[in-house]
Protein backbone atom coordinates (compact mmCIF):
# COMPACT_ATOMS: atom_id res chain seq x y z
CA UNK A 1 0.00 0.00 0.00
CA UNK A 2 1.26 3.67 -1.02
CA UNK A 3 2.22 5.39 2.16
CA UNK A 4 0.21 8.60 3.01
CA UNK A 5 2.03 11.90 2.96
CA UNK A 6 -0.84 14.78 3.29
CA UNK A 7 -0.29 17.81 1.42
CA UNK A 8 -1.66 20.88 1.94
CA UNK A 9 -1.57 23.58 -0.72
CA UNK A 10 -1.94 27.36 0.02
CA UNK A 11 -3.21 29.85 -2.82
CA UNK A 12 -1.37 32.70 -2.76
CA UNK A 13 -3.27 36.50 -2.97
CA UNK A 14 -0.85 38.60 -1.78
CA UNK A 15 -1.30 38.84 2.11
CA UNK A 16 1.42 39.48 4.47
CA UNK A 17 0.12 36.33 6.36
CA UNK A 18 0.53 33.61 3.68
CA UNK A 19 3.99 32.79 5.23
CA UNK A 20 2.20 32.13 8.72
CA UNK A 21 -0.61 30.45 7.78
CA UNK A 22 2.23 27.95 6.19
CA UNK A 23 4.31 28.15 9.00
CA UNK A 24 1.08 27.74 11.68
CA UNK A 25 0.51 24.21 9.43
CA UNK A 26 3.94 22.79 9.27
CA UNK A 27 4.00 23.24 13.26
CA UNK A 28 0.44 21.01 13.15
CA UNK A 29 3.19 18.43 11.24
CA UNK A 30 1.05 18.31 8.18
CA UNK A 31 3.11 19.61 5.02
CA UNK A 32 2.02 22.64 2.76
CA UNK A 33 3.11 24.73 -0.15
CA UNK A 34 2.20 27.95 -1.35
CA UNK A 35 0.94 28.55 -5.15
CA UNK A 36 0.92 31.69 -6.40
CA UNK A 37 -2.62 32.82 -7.10
CA UNK A 38 -1.95 32.45 -10.84
CA UNK A 39 -0.74 28.80 -10.63
CA UNK A 40 -2.88 27.09 -14.20
CA UNK A 41 -5.32 24.55 -12.63
CA UNK A 42 -3.13 22.30 -14.32
CA UNK A 43 -0.69 22.31 -11.69
CA UNK A 44 -2.55 23.11 -8.78
CA UNK A 45 -4.27 19.92 -9.27
CA UNK A 46 -0.97 18.03 -9.58
CA UNK A 47 0.02 18.74 -6.75
CA UNK A 48 -2.78 16.59 -5.25
CA UNK A 49 -3.78 18.76 -2.27
CA UNK A 50 -5.81 17.07 0.41
CA UNK A 51 -7.07 20.43 1.43
CA UNK A 52 -6.96 24.03 -0.20
CA UNK A 53 -6.53 27.54 2.06
CA UNK A 54 -7.55 30.89 -0.18
CA UNK A 55 -5.02 33.38 1.41
CA UNK A 56 -6.74 37.04 2.42
CA UNK A 57 -4.30 39.98 0.29
CA UNK A 58 -4.84 43.31 0.13
CA UNK A 59 -7.36 43.64 -2.88
CA UNK A 60 -11.23 44.12 -2.86
CA UNK A 61 -12.84 41.85 -5.62
CA UNK A 62 -13.89 44.50 -7.16
CA UNK A 63 -10.22 46.12 -7.83
CA UNK A 64 -9.41 46.05 -11.48
CA UNK A 65 -6.52 43.68 -11.64
CA UNK A 66 -7.29 41.97 -8.46
CA UNK A 67 -5.62 39.16 -7.86
CA UNK A 68 -8.50 36.12 -9.14
CA UNK A 69 -8.69 32.31 -9.77
CA UNK A 70 -11.62 31.07 -12.02
CA UNK A 71 -14.80 29.07 -10.74
CA UNK A 72 -13.14 25.53 -11.90
CA UNK A 73 -10.86 24.88 -9.25
CA UNK A 74 -13.87 24.45 -7.34
CA UNK A 75 -14.17 21.42 -8.77
CA UNK A 76 -11.12 19.78 -7.01
CA UNK A 77 -13.02 18.02 -4.90
CA UNK A 78 -11.36 18.73 -1.46
CA UNK A 79 -12.20 20.63 1.24
CA UNK A 80 -11.43 24.15 0.77
CA UNK A 81 -10.68 27.06 4.01
CA UNK A 82 -11.24 30.83 2.50
CA UNK A 83 -9.76 33.60 4.63
CA UNK A 84 -10.42 36.93 4.14
CA UNK A 85 -10.38 37.82 0.72
CA UNK A 86 -9.76 34.42 0.19
CA UNK A 87 -13.72 33.74 1.35
CA UNK A 88 -14.59 37.01 0.08
CA UNK A 89 -13.30 35.31 -3.74
CA UNK A 90 -15.21 32.25 -2.76
CA UNK A 91 -18.44 34.41 -2.21
CA UNK A 92 -18.11 36.30 -5.32
CA UNK A 93 -17.33 33.09 -7.33
CA UNK A 94 -19.93 30.98 -6.00
CA UNK A 95 -22.77 33.77 -6.40
CA UNK A 96 -22.92 35.62 -3.41
CA UNK A 97 -22.33 39.41 -3.00
CA UNK A 98 -19.78 41.16 -1.44
CA UNK A 99 -19.16 44.79 -0.84
CA UNK A 100 -17.31 47.62 1.06
CA UNK A 101 -18.21 48.01 4.46
CA UNK A 102 -19.50 51.01 6.16
CA UNK A 103 -17.31 50.51 8.75
CA UNK A 104 -13.53 49.31 7.88
CA UNK A 105 -12.09 46.71 10.82
CA UNK A 106 -9.09 46.02 11.92
CA UNK A 107 -7.48 44.82 14.45
CA UNK A 108 -9.25 42.84 17.26
CA UNK A 109 -13.22 41.65 17.09
CA UNK A 110 -15.57 39.84 19.59
CA UNK A 111 -16.84 36.85 17.32
CA UNK A 112 -19.64 35.22 18.59
CA UNK A 113 -20.44 31.71 16.96
CA UNK A 114 -24.08 31.33 15.85
CA UNK A 115 -23.92 27.91 14.62
CA UNK A 116 -22.56 24.80 15.27
CA UNK A 117 -19.66 23.62 13.07
CA UNK A 118 -17.40 21.26 12.93
CA UNK A 119 -14.49 24.08 11.92
CA UNK A 120 -15.35 25.61 15.62
CA UNK A 121 -15.08 22.38 17.96
CA UNK A 122 -13.67 23.07 21.22
CA UNK A 123 -13.73 27.22 20.04
CA UNK A 124 -15.31 29.34 23.27
CA UNK A 125 -18.76 30.64 22.02
CA UNK A 126 -17.62 34.06 21.95
CA UNK A 127 -13.86 35.16 21.98
CA UNK A 128 -11.42 37.39 20.12
CA UNK A 129 -10.29 37.57 16.48
CA UNK A 130 -8.03 39.94 14.25
CA UNK A 131 -9.51 41.51 11.39
CA UNK A 132 -8.25 42.98 8.72
CA UNK A 133 -10.96 44.34 5.77
CA UNK A 134 -12.68 46.80 4.03
CA UNK A 135 -15.18 44.42 2.19
CA UNK A 136 -17.94 42.58 3.83
CA UNK A 137 -19.88 39.76 2.26
CA UNK A 138 -23.59 40.58 2.15
CA UNK A 139 -25.12 37.69 0.52
CA UNK A 140 -23.81 34.18 1.32
CA UNK A 141 -23.38 32.00 -1.98
CA UNK A 142 -26.58 29.56 -2.01
CA UNK A 143 -26.48 26.41 0.07
CA UNK A 144 -24.08 28.42 2.55
CA UNK A 145 -24.63 29.20 6.15
CA UNK A 146 -23.54 31.72 8.18
CA UNK A 147 -21.49 30.35 11.55
CA UNK A 148 -20.38 33.34 13.48
CA UNK A 149 -20.47 37.40 13.09
CA UNK A 150 -19.19 40.12 14.95
CA UNK A 151 -20.83 43.55 15.55
CA UNK A 152 -19.75 45.04 12.25
CA UNK A 153 -19.48 41.88 10.82
CA UNK A 154 -22.51 39.88 10.17
CA UNK A 155 -20.67 37.40 7.57
CA UNK A 156 -17.79 36.58 9.65
CA UNK A 157 -17.53 32.89 8.82
CA UNK A 158 -19.57 30.88 6.60
CA UNK A 159 -19.98 27.22 5.63
CA UNK A 160 -21.28 24.95 3.24
CA UNK A 161 -20.60 21.60 5.26
CA UNK A 162 -21.57 19.56 2.33
CA UNK A 163 -18.97 20.36 -0.47
CA UNK A 164 -16.76 21.03 2.48
CA UNK A 165 -16.30 24.72 1.59
CA UNK A 166 -15.50 26.64 4.77
CA UNK A 167 -14.77 30.46 4.70
CA UNK A 168 -13.33 33.33 7.59
CA UNK A 169 -13.22 37.03 7.64
CA UNK A 170 -10.86 37.09 10.11
CA UNK A 171 -7.29 36.17 10.44
CA UNK A 172 -7.04 32.50 12.19
CA UNK A 173 -3.30 32.13 11.72
CA UNK A 174 -2.32 35.23 13.75
CA UNK A 175 -1.41 34.75 17.56
CA UNK A 176 -4.42 37.53 17.66
CA UNK A 177 -7.04 35.50 17.29
CA UNK A 178 -7.74 33.28 20.86
CA UNK A 179 -9.36 30.15 18.76
CA UNK A 180 -7.25 30.00 15.83
CA UNK A 181 -4.95 27.42 16.12
CA UNK A 182 -7.89 25.13 17.06
CA UNK A 183 -9.89 26.47 14.20
CA UNK A 184 -7.09 25.59 11.64
CA UNK A 185 -6.61 22.21 13.44
CA UNK A 186 -10.18 21.25 13.16
CA UNK A 187 -9.86 22.48 9.57
CA UNK A 188 -6.97 20.22 8.95
CA UNK A 189 -7.52 16.92 11.14
CA UNK A 190 -11.68 17.07 11.20
CA UNK A 191 -12.69 18.34 8.07
CA UNK A 192 -9.74 17.48 5.87
CA UNK A 193 -8.87 14.34 7.89
CA UNK A 194 -5.38 14.54 7.17
CA UNK A 195 -2.37 12.87 8.72
CA UNK A 196 0.62 14.28 10.75
CA UNK A 197 3.06 12.93 8.32
CA UNK A 198 5.50 16.17 8.71
CA UNK A 199 8.31 15.07 10.69
CA UNK A 200 11.15 16.72 10.87
CA UNK A 201 12.65 13.99 13.18
CA UNK A 202 12.42 12.17 9.88
CA UNK A 203 13.89 14.91 7.73
CA UNK A 204 17.66 14.41 8.61
CA UNK A 205 17.31 10.68 8.33
CA UNK A 206 15.65 11.24 4.90
CA UNK A 207 17.74 14.29 3.44
CA UNK A 208 20.94 12.26 4.23
CA UNK A 209 20.41 9.23 2.21
CA UNK A 210 18.85 11.70 -0.67
CA UNK A 211 22.28 14.27 -0.89
CA UNK A 212 24.45 10.55 -0.73
CA UNK A 213 22.00 9.65 -3.53
CA UNK A 214 22.36 12.85 -5.87
CA UNK A 215 25.87 12.99 -4.85
CA UNK A 216 26.95 9.74 -6.24
CA UNK A 217 30.77 9.82 -4.81
CA UNK A 218 31.76 13.34 -5.96
CA UNK A 219 32.70 16.27 -4.15
CA UNK A 220 30.42 19.16 -3.66
CA UNK A 221 31.37 22.37 -2.23
CA UNK A 222 29.73 24.61 0.30
CA UNK A 223 30.29 28.39 0.84
CA UNK A 224 29.36 29.42 4.38
CA UNK A 225 29.01 32.14 6.07
CA UNK A 226 28.79 31.78 9.86
CA UNK A 227 24.83 31.93 9.50
CA UNK A 228 22.13 29.46 10.42
CA UNK A 229 20.94 28.12 6.94
CA UNK A 230 24.44 27.45 5.17
CA UNK A 231 25.57 26.11 8.63
CA UNK A 232 23.01 23.25 8.75
CA UNK A 233 22.90 22.61 4.83
CA UNK A 234 26.45 22.14 4.98
CA UNK A 235 26.45 19.71 8.16
CA UNK A 236 24.04 18.43 6.60
CA UNK A 237 25.66 17.19 3.19
CA UNK A 238 28.63 16.35 5.73
CA UNK A 239 27.05 13.62 6.86
CA UNK A 240 26.18 12.54 4.21
CA UNK A 241 29.21 12.54 1.95
CA UNK A 242 31.87 13.30 4.66
CA UNK A 243 35.18 14.37 3.28
CA UNK A 244 33.80 14.81 0.27
CA UNK A 245 32.15 18.19 0.98
CA UNK A 246 34.68 20.92 0.98
CA UNK A 247 33.53 23.92 2.58
CA UNK A 248 34.97 27.74 1.83
CA UNK A 249 34.14 30.62 4.16
CA UNK A 250 35.83 33.83 2.71
CA UNK A 251 36.82 36.45 5.19
CA UNK A 252 35.36 40.24 3.57
CA UNK A 253 37.00 41.72 6.17
CA UNK A 254 33.69 43.30 7.23
CA UNK A 255 33.15 40.82 9.97
CA UNK A 256 32.75 41.91 13.49
CA UNK A 257 35.75 41.97 15.70
CA UNK A 258 37.49 38.01 15.67
CA UNK A 259 34.65 36.74 13.76
CA UNK A 260 36.34 35.25 11.10
CA UNK A 261 39.01 33.08 13.74
CA UNK A 262 35.87 32.02 15.63
CA UNK A 263 33.93 30.84 13.17
CA UNK A 264 36.60 29.13 11.07
CA UNK A 265 37.40 27.35 14.64
CA UNK A 266 33.93 26.29 15.58
CA UNK A 267 33.68 25.10 12.04
CA UNK A 268 36.57 22.59 12.27
CA UNK A 269 36.38 21.59 16.05
CA UNK A 270 33.05 21.37 16.62
CA UNK A 271 31.30 20.61 13.64
CA UNK A 272 34.28 18.45 11.81
CA UNK A 273 33.93 20.72 8.35
CA UNK A 274 36.54 20.86 6.13
CA UNK A 275 36.93 24.14 5.60
CA UNK A 276 39.37 26.67 3.95
CA UNK A 277 39.38 30.10 5.03
CA UNK A 278 40.38 32.43 2.22
CA UNK A 279 41.30 35.89 3.88
CA UNK A 280 40.45 38.40 1.08
CA UNK A 281 39.95 41.38 3.48
CA UNK A 282 43.00 43.46 1.60
CA UNK A 283 40.74 42.87 -1.75
CA UNK A 284 37.42 43.79 -0.74
CA UNK A 285 38.53 46.93 1.02
CA UNK A 286 40.68 48.01 -1.89
CA UNK A 287 37.26 47.79 -4.38
CA UNK A 288 35.29 50.09 -1.71
CA UNK A 289 38.03 52.58 -1.73
CA UNK A 290 35.98 55.66 -1.64
CA UNK A 291 32.54 54.35 -3.02
CA UNK A 292 29.72 56.03 -0.79
CA UNK A 293 26.52 54.73 -2.30
CA UNK A 294 24.84 51.64 -0.40
CA UNK A 295 24.32 49.88 -3.50
CA UNK A 296 27.34 50.64 -5.35
CA UNK A 297 28.71 49.29 -2.13
CA UNK A 298 26.47 46.01 -2.68
CA UNK A 299 27.61 44.96 -5.37
CA UNK A 300 30.75 45.49 -5.49
CA UNK A 301 30.99 43.41 -2.44
CA UNK A 302 28.48 40.45 -3.94
CA UNK A 303 30.76 40.50 -7.62
CA UNK A 304 33.52 40.20 -5.61
CA UNK A 305 32.87 37.46 -3.58
CA UNK A 306 31.46 35.41 -6.38
CA UNK A 307 34.81 35.90 -8.37
CA UNK A 308 36.72 34.74 -5.47
CA UNK A 309 34.92 31.79 -4.60
CA UNK A 310 34.56 30.88 -8.53
CA UNK A 311 38.55 31.11 -8.02
CA UNK A 312 38.32 28.81 -4.93
CA UNK A 313 35.97 26.35 -6.06
CA UNK A 314 38.09 25.79 -9.28
CA UNK A 315 41.08 24.54 -7.17
CA UNK A 316 39.07 21.86 -5.86
CA UNK A 317 39.47 19.22 -8.42
CA UNK A 318 36.11 16.88 -9.84
CA UNK A 319 33.98 18.86 -7.72
CA UNK A 320 30.39 17.69 -9.43
CA UNK A 321 27.98 19.78 -6.75
CA UNK A 322 26.89 23.45 -5.14
CA UNK A 323 25.52 22.50 -1.45
CA UNK A 324 23.26 25.92 -0.84
CA UNK A 325 21.08 27.05 2.30
CA UNK A 326 18.55 28.06 0.23
CA UNK A 327 15.00 28.48 2.15
CA UNK A 328 11.79 28.07 1.20
CA UNK A 329 10.75 31.76 1.26
CA UNK A 330 13.41 32.05 -1.60
CA UNK A 331 11.85 29.33 -3.34
CA UNK A 332 8.12 31.02 -3.21
CA UNK A 333 7.00 32.87 -6.13
CA UNK A 334 5.67 35.87 -4.62
CA UNK A 335 2.76 37.53 -5.66
CA UNK A 336 2.91 41.29 -5.77
CA UNK A 337 -0.52 42.60 -5.76
CA UNK A 338 0.04 46.41 -6.88
CA UNK A 339 2.64 46.03 -9.70
CA UNK A 340 6.26 45.20 -9.39
CA UNK A 341 7.04 46.54 -6.11
CA UNK A 342 10.53 48.68 -6.08
CA UNK A 343 13.69 47.63 -5.14
CA UNK A 344 14.65 48.82 -1.57
CA UNK A 345 17.61 47.02 -1.04
CA UNK A 346 19.11 44.21 -3.58
CA UNK A 347 20.51 42.00 -0.90
CA UNK A 348 23.71 39.67 -1.42
CA UNK A 349 24.05 36.64 0.24
CA UNK A 350 25.70 33.44 -0.29
CA UNK A 351 22.92 32.28 -2.44
CA UNK A 352 22.36 32.63 -5.71
CA UNK A 353 26.60 31.28 -6.73
CA UNK A 354 28.16 31.54 -9.93
CA UNK A 355 26.03 29.06 -12.59
CA UNK A 356 28.71 29.24 -14.97
CA UNK A 357 30.56 26.51 -12.15
CA UNK A 358 28.75 24.31 -14.22
CA UNK A 359 27.72 22.32 -10.84
CA UNK A 360 24.73 21.05 -10.22
CA UNK A 361 22.80 22.17 -6.92
CA UNK A 362 22.08 20.19 -3.63
CA UNK A 363 19.64 22.29 -2.22
CA UNK A 364 18.65 20.34 1.34
CA UNK A 365 16.44 22.93 2.81
CA UNK A 366 14.56 24.08 0.29
CA UNK A 367 11.11 22.64 1.31
CA UNK A 368 12.18 24.67 5.12
CA UNK A 369 10.84 27.75 6.99
CA UNK A 370 13.59 29.49 9.40
CA UNK A 371 12.02 28.04 12.70
CA UNK A 372 12.42 24.46 10.99
CA UNK A 373 16.29 25.00 9.84
CA UNK A 374 16.55 26.00 13.40
CA UNK A 375 14.86 23.04 14.78
CA UNK A 376 16.64 20.67 12.42
CA UNK A 377 20.31 22.41 13.41
CA UNK A 378 19.14 21.76 17.13
CA UNK A 379 18.65 18.53 15.89
CA UNK A 380 21.81 18.21 14.31
CA UNK A 381 23.23 19.51 17.70
CA UNK A 382 24.88 22.39 15.84
CA UNK A 383 25.27 24.80 19.18
CA UNK A 384 22.90 27.30 19.96
CA UNK A 385 25.43 29.92 19.68
CA UNK A 386 25.11 29.64 15.50
CA UNK A 387 21.06 27.83 15.57
CA UNK A 388 19.52 31.61 17.60
CA UNK A 389 21.93 33.85 16.13
CA UNK A 390 20.71 37.13 14.91
CA UNK A 391 20.86 38.00 11.14
CA UNK A 392 23.97 39.30 9.68
CA UNK A 393 23.81 40.96 6.24
CA UNK A 394 26.29 39.38 3.88
CA UNK A 395 27.95 43.03 2.79
CA UNK A 396 29.01 43.00 6.93
CA UNK A 397 30.03 46.21 8.70
CA UNK A 398 29.95 47.58 4.92
CA UNK A 399 26.30 48.84 5.35
CA UNK A 400 26.54 49.68 8.70
CA UNK A 401 29.08 52.59 8.04
CA UNK A 402 27.49 55.01 6.29
CA UNK A 403 28.99 56.53 3.24
CA UNK A 404 32.40 55.11 2.61
CA UNK A 405 34.16 52.36 4.21
CA UNK A 406 38.16 52.77 5.46
CA UNK A 407 39.84 50.30 7.96
CA UNK A 408 39.83 53.01 10.55
CA UNK A 409 36.39 53.41 10.23
CA UNK A 410 35.89 49.39 10.14
CA UNK A 411 37.96 49.63 13.54
CA UNK A 412 35.98 51.99 15.62
CA UNK A 413 32.71 49.89 14.37
CA UNK A 414 34.15 47.21 15.56
CA UNK A 415 34.97 48.27 18.72
CA UNK A 416 31.34 49.38 19.55
CA UNK A 417 30.14 46.70 18.27
CA UNK A 418 31.53 44.42 21.11
CA UNK A 419 30.26 46.54 23.54
CA UNK A 420 26.76 46.17 22.23
CA UNK A 421 27.06 42.94 21.59
CA UNK A 422 28.56 42.36 25.35
CA UNK A 423 25.90 44.67 26.85
CA UNK A 424 23.16 43.08 25.13
CA UNK A 425 23.98 39.27 26.06
CA UNK A 426 24.95 40.16 29.63
CA UNK A 427 21.15 41.99 29.81
CA UNK A 428 19.80 38.05 28.66
CA UNK A 429 18.24 40.07 25.49
CA UNK A 430 20.50 38.23 22.95
CA UNK A 431 17.95 36.04 21.87
CA UNK A 432 15.02 37.97 22.19
CA UNK A 433 16.19 40.91 19.85
CA UNK A 434 15.54 40.24 16.10
CA UNK A 435 19.37 42.02 15.87
CA UNK A 436 20.65 44.81 17.86
CA UNK A 437 23.79 46.56 16.45
CA UNK A 438 25.73 50.22 15.85
CA UNK A 439 26.10 52.15 12.75
CA UNK A 440 28.86 54.36 12.25
CA UNK A 441 27.79 58.02 10.98
CA UNK A 442 31.22 59.61 10.23
CA UNK A 443 29.25 63.26 11.13
CA UNK A 444 30.89 65.30 13.36
CA UNK A 445 29.58 66.67 16.36
CA UNK A 446 30.87 68.88 19.05
CA UNK A 447 31.34 67.54 22.77
CA UNK A 448 33.65 67.97 26.01
CA UNK A 449 35.63 65.37 27.49
CA UNK A 450 37.29 66.14 30.53
CA UNK A 451 37.73 69.82 30.67
CA UNK A 452 38.23 69.60 26.37
CA UNK A 453 36.51 70.43 23.66
CA UNK A 454 35.93 67.53 21.48
CA UNK A 455 35.12 66.89 17.72
CA UNK A 456 33.95 63.75 17.06
CA UNK A 457 31.59 61.27 15.18
CA UNK A 458 28.06 59.84 16.02
CA UNK A 459 27.28 55.97 16.74
CA UNK A 460 24.02 55.29 16.40
CA UNK A 461 22.63 52.22 18.30
CA UNK A 462 20.11 50.27 16.54
CA UNK A 463 17.81 47.17 18.22
CA UNK A 464 14.88 45.54 17.02
CA UNK A 465 12.26 43.18 17.62
CA UNK A 466 10.99 41.62 14.17
CA UNK A 467 9.62 37.91 13.03
CA UNK A 468 11.02 38.05 9.43
CA UNK A 469 12.70 41.25 9.00
CA UNK A 470 9.76 42.45 6.49
CA UNK A 471 8.71 45.04 9.35
CA UNK A 472 9.97 45.95 12.51
CA UNK A 473 9.74 47.67 15.68
CA UNK A 474 12.57 49.66 17.82
CA UNK A 475 13.11 47.93 21.18
CA UNK A 476 12.04 49.41 24.17
CA UNK A 477 15.37 49.01 25.68
CA UNK A 478 15.98 49.65 29.34
CA UNK A 479 17.24 53.28 30.04
CA UNK A 480 19.88 52.03 32.20
CA UNK A 481 21.45 49.64 29.56
CA UNK A 482 21.02 52.36 27.03
CA UNK A 483 23.20 54.30 29.54
CA UNK A 484 25.80 51.29 29.83
CA UNK A 485 26.19 51.16 25.95
CA UNK A 486 26.17 55.00 25.37
CA UNK A 487 29.23 55.35 28.72
CA UNK A 488 31.15 52.78 27.93
CA UNK A 489 31.27 53.63 24.18
CA UNK A 490 32.04 57.05 24.37
CA UNK A 491 34.73 55.99 26.70
CA UNK A 492 36.45 52.99 24.89
CA UNK A 493 36.31 53.71 21.49
CA UNK A 494 38.42 57.04 20.45
CA UNK A 495 37.01 58.79 17.78
CA UNK A 496 33.34 58.64 19.33
CA UNK A 497 31.56 61.43 21.43
CA UNK A 498 28.03 60.76 21.33
CA UNK A 499 25.72 57.80 20.78
CA UNK A 500 22.41 58.10 19.89
CA UNK A 501 19.37 55.74 19.94
CA UNK A 502 17.15 54.95 16.36
CA UNK A 503 13.68 54.66 17.35
CA UNK A 504 11.50 54.39 14.46
CA UNK A 505 9.80 50.80 13.60
CA UNK A 506 10.09 49.36 9.79
CA UNK A 507 8.35 50.65 7.70
CA UNK A 508 9.14 53.69 7.15
CA UNK A 509 12.29 53.10 8.06
CA UNK A 510 14.81 49.69 7.33
CA UNK A 511 16.30 47.81 9.83
CA UNK A 512 19.99 48.24 8.48
CA UNK A 513 20.44 51.95 7.87
CA UNK A 514 21.94 51.35 4.34
P1 LIG B 1 16.45 45.97 5.88
O1 LIG B 1 17.61 46.87 6.15
O2 LIG B 1 16.17 45.81 4.41
O3 LIG B 1 16.91 44.55 6.40
O4 LIG B 1 15.23 46.34 6.66
C1 LIG B 1 16.08 43.43 6.51
C2 LIG B 1 16.96 42.27 6.92
O5 LIG B 1 17.86 41.97 5.86
C3 LIG B 1 19.22 42.15 6.28
N1 LIG B 1 19.92 42.80 5.16
C4 LIG B 1 20.71 42.14 4.31
N2 LIG B 1 21.07 40.84 4.28
N3 LIG B 1 22.37 41.30 2.38
C5 LIG B 1 21.92 40.43 3.31
O6 LIG B 1 22.30 39.25 3.27
C6 LIG B 1 22.05 42.61 2.35
O7 LIG B 1 22.49 43.36 1.47
C7 LIG B 1 21.18 43.05 3.37
N4 LIG B 1 20.63 44.27 3.66
C8 LIG B 1 19.87 44.07 4.78
C9 LIG B 1 19.16 43.00 7.51
O8 LIG B 1 20.28 42.77 8.36
C10 LIG B 1 17.84 42.56 8.12
O9 LIG B 1 17.98 41.36 8.83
Amino acid sequence: MEKVFSKILIIDFGSQYTQLIARKIRESEVYCEIYPFNSSYKKIKDFKPDAIILSGGPSSVYDSGAPFITKEIFNIDVPFLGICYGMQIMAYLLSGEVKPAKNREYGHSKLAIIKESKLFKGCEKSSLVWMSHGDIIVKTPPDFVVTSQTENCSVASFENSERKLYGLQFHPEVAHTACGRKILNNFLFNIAKVKKTWKLEDFIENKVREIKNLADGKKAICALSGGVDSTVAAVLANKAIGDKLRCIFVDNGLLRENEGKAVIKFYKENLKLNVKLVNASDLFLKALKGIKDPEKKRKIIGKLFIEIFEKEAKKIADAGFLVQGTLYPDVIESVRVFGASSIIKSHHNVGGLPKKLNLKLIEPLRELFKDEVRIIGKNLRIPAEIISRQPFPGPGLAIRIIGDVDKNKLNILRQADTIVTEEIKKSGLEGKVWQSFPVLIPVKTVGVMGDKRSYESLIALRAVSSSDGMTADFVKLDYDILRTISARIISEVKGINRVVYDITSKPPSTIEWE
